[in-house]
């Protein structure tokens, strides 16, 4: 278990100021800005595409963590590598060649991520565990921010930590979704190194990200 990063997904952010909002959350202390992008159908919903996160870039040197809820997956690939993406992950189900897709993020030389969707069992990624930099739990179902976490992902992350501590690689094991206060210690005990969060983030105003990161931190 690596030092615990935040990441605000900017899916709360003020959308007719995002780069200020980027901007805002930088200076406040986040480790690496969130984006998810979603299709339509993959998921109910329609956000980022990659002239937004281009244009997003260049408000922040933070690492970008780029979470694509999007089907199919590879032929949009290069786009977000384009558009300067640091890490890529996406949603086996929207697949269809889950390693394939892997490789074609590795061969951009941007880091690899799967998300498990809150009913998709761990064994989905253990065949590639070795192969990916990061593991995304889903701790709502895809789609929107401000839901609740979903009580029984404690126990994939901590089955996840087991199994990425007994390959020895350092994999990020990231959560997503619900994450507040309560929950982000509950995650951090279960041996989550990354909480992406929204609504904990982007509540008060600018002039609260930095006390609402720490908090998630601490
Ligand atoms: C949901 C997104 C999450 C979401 C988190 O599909 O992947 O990143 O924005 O928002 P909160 O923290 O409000 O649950
Ligand atoms: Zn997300």
């Amino acid at each position: 278990q690596q030092p615990v990063r935040i990441a605000p997904s900017i899916l709360s952010a003020d959308f007719a100021a995002l780069g200020q909002e980027i901007e805002a959350i930088t200076r406040a202390g986040a480790d690496w800005v969130h984006v998810d992008v979603m299709d339509g159908h993959f998921v109910p919903n329609l956000t980022i595409g990659p002239m937004v996160v281009k244009a997003l870039r260049k408000h922040s040197k933070l690492p970008f963590d780029v979470h694509l809820m999007i089907s199919p997956v590879d032929p949009l690939v290069p786009a977000y590598v384009d558009a300067g993406a640091d890490v890529i992950s996406f949603h086996p189900e929207a697949g269809p060649h889950v390693h394939r897709t892997i490789q074609l993020i590795k061969s951009f030389g941007r880091r690899a991520g799967i998300v498990l969707n809150p009913a998709t069992p761990l064994s989905v990624v253990e065949p590639v565990l070795g192969d990916l930099d990061l593991v995304l739990v889903m701790s709502v179902n895809p789609g929107f921010g401000g839901q609740a976490f979903i009580e029984s992902q404690f126990a994939k992350i901590a089955a996840l930590r087991k199994a990425i501590d007994a390959l020895g690689k350092p994999i990020d094991l990231e959560v997503d979704g619900g994450v507040n206060v309560e929950t982000a210690k509950r995650c951090i005990k279960a041996g989550a190194d990354v909480l992406v969060a929204g609504t904990a983030v982007f509540t008060g105003g600018p002039e609260r990200y930095a006390a609402n990161i720490e908090a998630l931190r601490s």
